[in-house]
């Protein structure tokens, strides 16, 4: 069977990083004597030029009708107009909202030969191997009312924080699921001493727990959790939390392992396709240069391959071949090193074809 996968470059280094990654899936399918058929289409900023929206609706219906879909980045200076009301963004959104995805997988694992590239001191960070369960579809994102007034004078703008029960259910269900194939411990992260949203977020995970004794959960504050991320990350498996919380404590994440462009990311929901982007941005200030780390957009591919495509051992080929590339010195710019884009890239492939 051809699996058909719809490709979404983007903008800034989205491009440089994507031609990597799917180079790498050709190299895969080559391998092992299978095909993937690959439509490329726009997203964000190139989108907004060219229709004057950031997704529109027959690129949204490709990716619904795909097998899986992979995403570069969005956004940059050209589109950052505050009064506009379009912006890149938006087809992130629409994309994640429109394919339901709600659940966002970000592994952050520590390289052992990248333990002197984080600013974190080494025995902190020494086999750290987090999963961070960001839920994606819900939260300050999505809640409405959503924007800006005058009134009376006074200019007021407004985002709405909601989750509905079932929202915060499955997306904690899941955490428990994924924490039983690894060290059954589940860290549930709110702000419940001061928002409703995660009290209720508390009392379901609370639930949850009791139903699964097997599982320890704890509850952390979103500060305490940010400052044990650095502090004592390894004492973090299964990180779940709320839309917003997630997003800015994978960044945070992205130190322990020396560079943000190395963090992958899936987007799922078990009926549709999955979405699969690095979690940096686009990186307006080094695009179009060739220098952009795509270790994060490669990694991103074998979970396409192992979530949306059934292809767990090729995941694991491509896997251990970028891990291996890293312990024989294979570095972009970002990590200390020379590598183009390509080249580095191209030690990845090598690995793989020789595997
Ligand atoms: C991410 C990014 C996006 C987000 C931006 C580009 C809107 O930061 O995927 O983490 O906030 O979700
Ligand atoms: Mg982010």
């Amino acid at each position: 069977m051809k699996a058909n996968i719809v490709v979404l470059p983007g903008d800034g280094i989205g491009p440089e990083v994507m031609a990597q990654a799917v180079r790498t899936l050709e190299t895969v399918a080559k391998k092992g004597n299978r095909s993937f058929c690959f439509t490329e289409q726009l997203v964000g900023g190139c989108s907004i030029d060219a229709h004057g929206v950031a997704l529109t609706e027959g690129v949204l219906a490709a990716c619904q009708s795909a097998d899986a879909v992979l995403l570069g980045a969005v956004g940059g200076p050209k589109w950052d107009d505050p009064r506009s009301g379009v912006r890149p963004e938006q087809g992130l959104f629409a994309l994640r909202k429109g394919l339901g995805v709600f659940a966002n997988l970000r592994p952050v694992a520590v390289h052992p030969s990248l333990v002197e590239a984080s600013p974190i001191r080494p025995e902190r960070i020494e086999g750290v191997n987090i999963l961070v369960i960001r839920e994606l579809t819900g939260g300050l994102y999505f809640g409405e009312p959503k924007g800006r007034e005058m009134r009376g004078g006074v200019e007021c703008a407004v985002d709405t924080l909601e989750y509905k029960d079932f929202e915060v259910r499955r997306i904690v269900e899941l955490a428990f699921r994924l924490a039983r194939g690894r060290k059954k411990k589940v860290t549930s992260v709110d702000k419940a001493n001061v928002l409703e949203s995660s009290r209720m977020w508390r009392r379901i995970a609370t639930e949850i727990g009791e139903a699964n004794p097997d599982v320890e959960l704890e509850h952390v504050l979103v500060d305490t959790a940010a400052m044990r991320l650095i502090a004592s990350p390894a004492t973090l498996d299964v990180v779940v939390t709320e839309n917003t919380f997630g997003d800015i404590l994978t960044d945070e994440a992205s130190v322990l392992v020396g560079s943000m462009g190395m963090l992958p990311s899936a987007s799922l929901n078990e009926e549709t396709p999955g979405l699969y982007e690095p979690i940096h941005g686009s990186a307006p200030d080094i695009a179009g240069k060739g220098i952009a780390n795509p270790v994060g957009m490669i990694l991103s591919a074998a979970m396409c391959l192992r979530h949306s495509l059934g292809l767990e051992a090729e995941a694991r080929l491509v896997e251990k071949a970028t891990r291996d590339a890293i312990s024989d010195g294979a570095r972009t710019v970002d990590l200390g090193g020379a590598l183009s884009t390509r080249e580095m890239a191209d030690e990845v492939i090598a690995r793989i074809e020789a595997a």
